[in-house]
């Protein structure tokens, strides 16, 4: 848990831009949200990635974290304090995706979404999945209109006031579980992404 922790600490302190000085209070805040999250399971979920490079030789370095997501699948598995627009209680939400930063734009964020994307698909057949994405955050809203998610509603300017960012609620329905096993590559999913 402590390195998820971590990660997402890092990816935190980043989009709202504070200083390294508060990861370590926002690494506080982040594992109690993880150990009250855990009591959730297996109504949620937090996927890990890990990322093992291999060089020129044939030689293996040792894997790490790259990244992590959080998948709540049901009702009961939903956040007490859903951030705006809200999204249906009952429909599959995905949340706190990151990735380390010196290994993003490896694909490693897209088998994140994918994975997250089949796990629902296999917990509740013909799923909706909702997810929130800042406006101002062009990497993610890439990767999610690429994945095929399309704007439901997006915040009032009036959030500004309360020194929070827009966000768009994001929503796409899910195909059948067994198309997944079709489109398990990262290529033969982006070729049949809009
Ligand atoms: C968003 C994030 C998880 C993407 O992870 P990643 O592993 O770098 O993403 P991928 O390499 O799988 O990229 C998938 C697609 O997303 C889009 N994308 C990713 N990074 C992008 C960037 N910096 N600029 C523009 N598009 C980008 C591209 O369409 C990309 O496909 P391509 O590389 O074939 O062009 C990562 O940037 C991150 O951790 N950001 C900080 C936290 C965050 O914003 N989380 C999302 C909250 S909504």
């Amino acid at each position: 848990m402590d390195i998820t922790v971590g990660l997402l600490a890092e990816s935190f302190a980043e989009s709202m831009l504070l200083p390294s000085g508060y990861v370590s209070v926002l690494r506080f805040l982040v594992k109690q949200y993880l150990i009250e999250r855990r009591t959730l399971m297996p109504h949620t979920a937090m996927l890990i990635g890990f990322y093992r490079e291999t060089k020129e030789g044939g030689d293996e370095e040792e894997e790490q974290l790259a990244g992590t997501v959080e998948v709540c699948f049901d009702k009961r598995g939903a956040n007490a304090s859903p951030p705006t627009p809200t999204s249906p209680k009952d429909s599959p939400y995905i949340c706190n995706m990151a990735v380390k930063k010196p290994l993003r734009r490896r694909g490693i964020g897209w088998h994140l979404l994918k994975a997250s994307e089949e796990l629902i698909s296999l917990m509740n057949p013909s799923s909706d999945v909702y997810l929130h994405c800042r406006m101002i955050d062009e990497a993610p809203f890439n990767m999610y209109t690429r994945a095929g998610y399309k704007i439901v509603k997006t915040d009032s300017i009036l959030i500004l006031f309360t020194l929070q960012r827009r966000k768009h609620l994001m929503y796409k329905k899910l195909p059948a579980s067994s198309s997944f096993l079709e489109s398990d590559t990262l290529d033969s999913d982006r070729e049949k992404a809009p």
